[in-house]
């Protein structure tokens, strides 16, 4: 299996990339780390706990990462994810514990130890991974990818240009597409591809889990949100398909380019500039995730939900 520590800020589509990696069997889920993004570090680190709980998923270390970007101030995504990051469902309290290491000490312990190179999946702001590579350069060779879910290669969600990951913390997106690490980028581009259908929700909803029946009003928030914010009734589910692309790359195309993110635009702080006809002639720094196939992906989520609790 395919070892992986997803790095999140749950947030109704962070669950569900926590739950396809949890739930198959080709991905070994090492370590879950937590930042502030979606909501507030306390919130976005309940809602970790409160996704493997739900599911059943026990002996997952989980520890709190970076409170706030690297430079910048954090707000929140209240607008989509409700006040506590994960409105809808009534949240039970968890009982998988939360580590006592910080983010940067699990993942620095997690890849010392790792017989093989580790995926990092980072499904929110870029803040843990950019202290990570900041102060553990060492621990670099112990890295095989980082498959990010934020960018975008044309429209944003925060602004005309902006994707929310990359706009929380552009500093920290710009030191990780400088990294040289093989860098996957999973944009609104793709995610958009990924939307939450009434067939999808009834095929969800029909799994007849307790992990489907708590997923099914996460979603039902989320796609009202997007309804109310984007007038998207049909909301994408961004986040998984990182961890589908890890689970089998021929999920999504790609496109080997150059990406710089702007991190002074008076109008685009926080765009991804990728430059997908090699305007530039710059050497290549990512994978950028174009287009995906679609009834695969729900496959894998719904046979994900349905192994879990
Ligand atoms: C990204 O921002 C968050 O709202 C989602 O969880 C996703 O990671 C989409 O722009
Ligand atoms: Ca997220």
């Amino acid at each position: 299996a395919t070892p992986v520590i997803i790095d999140c800020d749950p947030g109704h589509d962070d669950v569900f990339a926590l739950w396809l990696a949890a739930g198959t069997p080709a991905i070994d889920l090492l370590g879950v780390t937590t930042v502030g993004g979606n909501g507030r570090l306390e919130h976005t680190t309940n809602n970790a706990r409160v996704a493997l709980t739900v599911a059943g998923v026990t002996g997952v270390p989980i520890a709190a990462g970076a409170d706030r970007p690297l430079r910048r101030e954090l707000t929140p995504a209240t607008w989509i994810h409700g006040a506590n990051a994960l409105g809808g469902p009534e949240l039970p309290t968890p009982t998988v514990p939360l580590d006592e290491r910080s983010a940067i000490e699990l993942i620095s312990d997690i890849l010392e130890n790792a017989a093989e190179p580790v995926t990092l999946i980072p499904t929110g702001p870029l803040t843990n991974i950019a202290m990570l590579l900041q102060q553990r350069a060492d621990l670099r060779g112990k890295i095989k990818e980082i498959i990010w879910m934020g960018g975008s290669t044309g429209r944003g969600n925060v602004g005309a240009y902006p994707e929310f990951n990359a706009w929380v913390d552009p500093e920290a997106a710009d030191l990780v597409f400088g990294s040289g690490l093989p860098v996957t980028m999973v944009g609104l581009n793709i995610s958009h591809q990924a939307l939450i259908t009434k067939e999808v929700l009834e095929s969800i909803g029909a799994i007849g889990n307790e992990t489907s029946a708590f997923g099914v009003e996460l979603l039902r928030f989320f796609c009202s949100t997007y309804e109310a914010v984007e007038g998207m009734p049909e909301g994408p589910l961004h986040d998984p398909i990182t961890v589908a692309i890890a689970i089998d790359r021929a999920v999504a195309t790609v496109q080997r380019s150059h990406v710089d993110v702007e991190t002074k635009g008076e109008f685009t702080a926080g765009a991804t500039a990728v430059d997908l006809h090699d305007m530039l002639g710059k050497e290549p720094n990512a994978d950028i995730a174009i287009t995906l196939d679609v009834p695969k992906f729900w496959q894998l989520i719904r046979e994900a939900v349905a192994a879990l609790k």
